[in-house]
């Protein structure tokens, strides 16, 4: 009988991109998908662990599967679960927190049959496979090689969950090491996929009637192929000039690699949405450097300036860190502040969470929660009322 999957999928778009390329192996390989939990023979959940609450929500997804199997298992023990429990879906965690847990991942959550890391998602149709025909062979499966490319032939399966706009993946992994960020520690060092692999996955997408892009990195404005010495805006040009595209855009990139010759890109090629998302995390030039984050508040301002002079009536929208470790009242001040007078057309605001791995962790996570709290909440507050006023005026 065709083995039916279900995937659940946590995070960013990088995540969902990476939940449909899955997808497309598994059909590939004569499975059906399926969006019904309980009718699926396999469950896998594609993982987030930017923070803490991310993560918190699938331990308790884990334990709700784990609940509607109690009737057969008699054990918490894992051999016993999977000599009794012949007849259970197999459970794969896949994804930022395969990579963060490895193994651990089995010790909290024994209904688990496999964790596979964002590097080796390749690897999942034959994993699937071995657990299904052959279910008590080998008891931990695991592979999270951190670093590993990625082979080109998996972004060419063909199957996109949305039949007009399609996620392309430009780059892998970061290189930038802000001390508070997972991602490297979880994704690997920066991999960017060669130019001409790029341009085959998007001109098989708009050959399907795809005509939106979005183009995904962690530092999309970090881009080059050095064997043909393309730089980010080289690939926006030469993407652009693909048939049948009505629209680009592309996530996320940094201040520290912004040039001039971005903005005109984004100025003068018409397919290229007026639009740029330009995480901040702080105003403060204490808690940038904290951060890691290779600019000052000075310095962002002055982008955001040149960005709106080049870019007519260009949006902008950031990202907002409140509570990282020692930011004071006057460190928080500075932010709202930048905030204010910088008028963003949208934002995500964060509490700081802390994560294992990552420089920061060695900081004291001195903001209470209750400060944390309220600092999102000014921003929240202003943010809205900015937004409503800008929605008005359009
Ligand atoms: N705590 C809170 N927010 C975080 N982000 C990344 N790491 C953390 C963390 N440890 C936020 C940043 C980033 C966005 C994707 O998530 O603002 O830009
Ligand atoms: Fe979450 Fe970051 Fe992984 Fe995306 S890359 S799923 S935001 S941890």
């Amino acid at each position: 009988m065709v083995k039916k999957v279900y995937i659940k999928t946590f995070g960013c778009q990088m995540n969902v991109r990476d939940s449909e390329v899955v997808k497309g192996l598994l059909l590939a390989e004569g499975y059906k998908l399926t969006d019904d939990e309980k009718k699926a023979d396999i469950v896998l959940f594609n993982t987030c662990s930017v923070r803490q609450h991310a993560e918190d929500k699938v331990w308790s997804a884990l334990g709700n599967i784990g609940r509607s199997h109690k009737s057969q298992v008699t054990s918490h023990k894992l051999k016993k679960i999977e000599t009794i429990d012949t007849g259970k879906k197999v459970i794969g965690i896949i994804g930022c927190m395969a990579q963060n847990y490895k193994k651990k991942v089995f010790q909290r959550a024994p209904n688990v049959d496999f964790i596979v890391g964002p590097s080796d998602i390749n690897k999942i149709p034959d994993i699937i496979e071995k657990i299904v025909h052959r279910p008590s062979s080998i008891v931990h499966r695991t592979f999270c090689e951190v670093n590993d490319v990625r082979p080109e032939e998996i972004y060419h399966t063909g199957f996109r969950e949305d039949k007009k706009h399609a996620y392309v993946v430009i780059s892998e992994g970061c290189d930038n090491y802000c001390t508070y960020c997972v991602v490297p520690y979880v994704r690997g060092r920066l991999r960017h996929r060669p130019f001409k692999e790029i341009l085959r996955e998007i001109r098989e997408a708009v050959d399907c009637g795809i005509t939106c892009i979005t183009l995904l990195g962690q530092n999309v404005n970090s881009y080059h192929d050095a064997g043909r010495n393309i730089n980010f805006v080289g690939l926006l040009r030469d993407i652009a000039c693909v048939c049948g595209i009505k629209e680009l855009t592309f996530l996320t990139c940094h201040p520290k690699d912004t040039t001039k010759e971005l903005f005109e890109a984004i100025r003068d090629i018409p397919v290229i949405k007026k639009s740029l998302h330009l995480p901040l995390q702080s105003g403060s030039d204490k808690i940038l450097k904290l951060m890691n984050r290779g600019y000052t508040a000075k310095r962002y301002l002055e982008i955001v300036d040149q960005y709106r002079s080049i870019v007519y009536n260009g949006q902008i929208s950031t990202d907002i860190i409140v509570g990282f470790p020692g930011e004071t009242e006057e460190d928080f001040k500075k932010t709202f502040e930048l905030f204010r007078d910088i008028s963003f057309n949208g934002a995500f605001l964060f509490k700081y969470s802390p994560r294992p791995n990552t420089q920061a962790i060695e900081l004291k996570d001195d903001v209470a929660l209750e400060v944390k709290k309220r600092r999102h909440a000014e921003l929240l507050k202003f943010q809205r009322e900015v937004s409503k006023k800008k929605e008005n005026r359009r």
